[in-house]
């Protein structure tokens, strides 16, 4: 069986990546490096430099004093600075012991501004109309077409009128670009999700490694298109639909500044 530590070692290896430990991770996830730290689920890293979707949600939130939310925050990339900006936020994931990392790297006298809630998409819940903003960055990417929607729409329910959704998520223009021949036509027949990819080792640039990777089981690549929709679907109004540039991917993770795709979007009606 592929460990974690296995095939983020692997897929470190494709992007270049000198594999040196993370003082506050080295026991758990083993490795860290070049600014991405490893999930202990299997879920890929946190990237440490920031796009410009988490620093508007980051902005935003210390801003206002609202209460806002992050799904998936893994360590607190975002969450942290959020904190620090003066933001009432509440960070939640799917794995508690992200949570438990996170929550020991916040200061003192920022905890009473931080709420931490365990909790998966699309299963996951909070009251209506519960958060002026949401960012849920590099996560969607792990769900089923049918599950992305119904994350999305339980996510527009969770705003107040007037809260906005950030949405950032992986595209086939990286380090999946073996992808791309596929997914261009599977966009031209109008498939509904032309970014479904099972079985990452069969993708990872080069010739392919010699045991399966298991975790994640699959990916859901996205574009901006793809995420407006969804949000579009889900009743919300678009402001912001656009590729990302990530130039601080090194090697094969980094091709064309479409590595990445991101969303900003509303819930219409005054907050
Ligand atoms: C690739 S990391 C992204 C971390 C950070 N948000 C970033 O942008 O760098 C994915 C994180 O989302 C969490 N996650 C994955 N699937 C999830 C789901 N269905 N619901 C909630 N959290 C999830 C993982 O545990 C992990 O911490």
């Amino acid at each position: 069986m592929t460990t974690v530590t296995g095939w983020v070692r692997r897929l470190a290896g494709r992007m270049g990546l000198r594999q040196e430990p993370a003082p506050r991770v080295r026991a758990e996830a083993g490795w860290s490096g070049n600014g991405m730290v490893a999930t202990l689920n299997g879920t890929g890293f946190m990237f440490e430099v920031r796009d410009r979707f988490a620093d508007d949600f980051i902005r935003f939130a210390g801003e206002s004093g609202q209460p806002v939310l992050e799904v998936g925050c893994a360590y607190g990339v975002a969450t942290i600075p959020a904190l620090e900006a003066g933001a009432r936020i509440t960070a939640s994931d799917m794995d508690p012991r992200h949570l438990e990392i996170l929550r020991s790297k916040v200061p003192d006298h920022l905890l009473p501004g931080l709420t931490l809630v365990p909790g998966a998409l699309p299963g996951m819940d909070f009251p209506p109309a519960s958060f002026h903003a949401i960012l849920c960055s590099r996560v969607l990417h792990f769900l089923a077409g049918d599950d992305i929607d119904a994350s999305v729409r339980r996510m527009a329910g969770w705003l107040v009128p007037g809260g906005r959704l950030y949405l950032v998520a992986d595209t086939p223009y990286g380090i999946w670009r073996r992808k791309i021949p596929e997914y261009e036509a599977a966009r031209q027949r109008g498939e509904r999700w032309p970014g479904m990819l099972v079985g990452l080792h069969n993708y990872l640039p080069g010739t392919s490694p010699p045991t399966p990777i298991e975790k994640p089981p699959f990916m859901n690549l996205l574009d901006p298109e793809l995420l407006a929709r969804t949000c579009r679907d889900a009743g919300l109004t678009v402001l912001d639909a656009a590729f990302i540039p990530r130039p601080d991917f090194i090697s094969q993770g980094r091709m064309d500044d479409r590595e990445n795709a991101g969303v900003l979007a509303v819930r219409p009606g005054a907050p």
